[in-house]
């Protein structure tokens, strides 16, 4: 049977600031630039879940869609839409929300959920020209 890859595309907005504590001010300046301003920024987040099978012989789909919205909501969106990630969110707590650090937070969050489909991949853009893409390894 072929193998196919289907994707879910959801958005959400919120604030952070990139901060590592263990460094200076001077050094998180330098290397964060912007993302370190103190009174935090905000980013149109856009999330898309790629679930890899083989199509059902009933429906002729790999998973229905509208069941990866739901998860992907109520899992993660719900939980970091208009939220400040370096405060609001509990599984964020103690990371610098980078791109990276939101992205395998999702991962956590969404894969058991997901179960038996097979997520195979996420990307997350944080803005038009960033995206950082997980496939679980
Ligand atoms: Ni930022």
């Amino acid at each position: 049977m072929p193998l196919l890859t289907v994707t879910r595309r959801l958005t959400f907005n919120a604030a952070h600031r990139v901060h590592n504590p263990a460094l200076s001010d001077a050094e998180n300046a330098e290397l964060f630039g912007k993302c370190n301003y103190p009174n935090w920024h905000g980013h149109n987040y856009v999330l898309e879940v790629s679930v890899t099978g083989e199509p059902d012989p009933v429906t002729g789909y790999v998973i229905d869609l509208g069941r990866v919205k739901r998860i992907v909501e109520s899992e993660f969106v719900e939980q970091v839409d208009h939220r400040n990630l370096n405060i609001d969110v509990p599984f964020l707590q103690g990371t610098n929300p980078t791109s990276e650090n939101i992205i395998l937070a999702c991962w956590r969050a969404i894969e058991p959920a997901l179960r038996p489909a097979r997520l195979s991949r996420l990307r997350l853009w944080e803005t038009e020209n960033n995206y950082v893409e997980y496939d679980g390894r």
